[in-house]
């Protein structure tokens, strides 16, 4: 499974970046709004960074197909690394088809259902992105909804659609995610900060630097 990082905030992507684990990057309109940024401006930003694919949404304003179209050709003019995100609507649908058709990325948000992930792929997403956390809050096991992606895409190896597990809100989804098979994981920074800790990495530092300075010194 490989990592994207799912914010807006560049000084966050540039931590993530250095430190070698993330291979693109998710945004939202929430995400760029709360950094109360230009929005182009942020994603060509977050591209000049980040060496991989990196998704910028189509704004929340814009529900009809031909709006979602021309919006979508603006994004991946930005930068050859852009995929358009596009919420799974039934014109969302039209938007994804008629972009994959002119060789944009896609990337299908939303997906709250393995149906709703089996469509956009027939349509030509390149990317599903299913969210566990937002199903969690509502007290539905959103891990089972990447299990059963992971296995529909599996039974059909025509499908090439690639399954990035979003709403991710703590290690324990990440390797859940990993297990059950998912493509890619698009976690906050901070998830990433907690995935590298553990008490006795701390403990067996302190503990080499100790028996160190007892016989080395400085
Ligand atoms: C990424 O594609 C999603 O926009 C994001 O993961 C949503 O996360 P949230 O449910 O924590 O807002």
């Amino acid at each position: 499974m490989k990592f994207f990082i799912d914010t807006a905030n560049v000084d966050e992507i540039r931590k993530a970046n250095e430190m070698g684990v993330i291979a693109g990057v998710t945004t939202n309109p929430s995400l760029i709004a709360k950094e109360g940024r230009d929005y182009a401006e942020t994603l060509k930003e977050i591209a000049a960074i980040v060496d991989g694919p990196i998704s910028g949404e189509v704004k929340a304003t814009t529900e009809d197909a031909e709006g979602m179209i021309a919006e979508g050709r603006a994004i991946a003019a930005l930068h050859p690394n852009m995929v358009v995100k596009i919420p799974m609507t039934t014109e969302g649908l039209k938007a994804i088809k008629a972009l994959s058709a002119e060789g944009i990325k896609t990337n299908c948000t939303l997906i709250f259902s393995a149906n709703q992930a089996l469509l956009a792929a027939r349509a030509g997403a390149t990317y599903v992105s299913p969210f566990l956390g937002r199903l969690d809050d509502i007290s539905q096991p959103g891990i089972d909804l990447i299990r059963m992606i992971c296995q529909m895409f599996d039974n059909y190896p025509d499908i090439n659609c690639q399954i990035i597990a979003a709403s991710v809100r703590n290690p324990i989804h990440v390797t859940d995610c990993a297990l059950a098979g998912a493509d890619i994981a698009t976690v906050p920074y901070k998830v990433i900060e907690q995935m590298t800790k553990h008490p006795l990495t701390d403990q067996g530092i302190e503990k080499f630097k100790k028996d160190y300075l007892a016989v080395f010194g400085q």
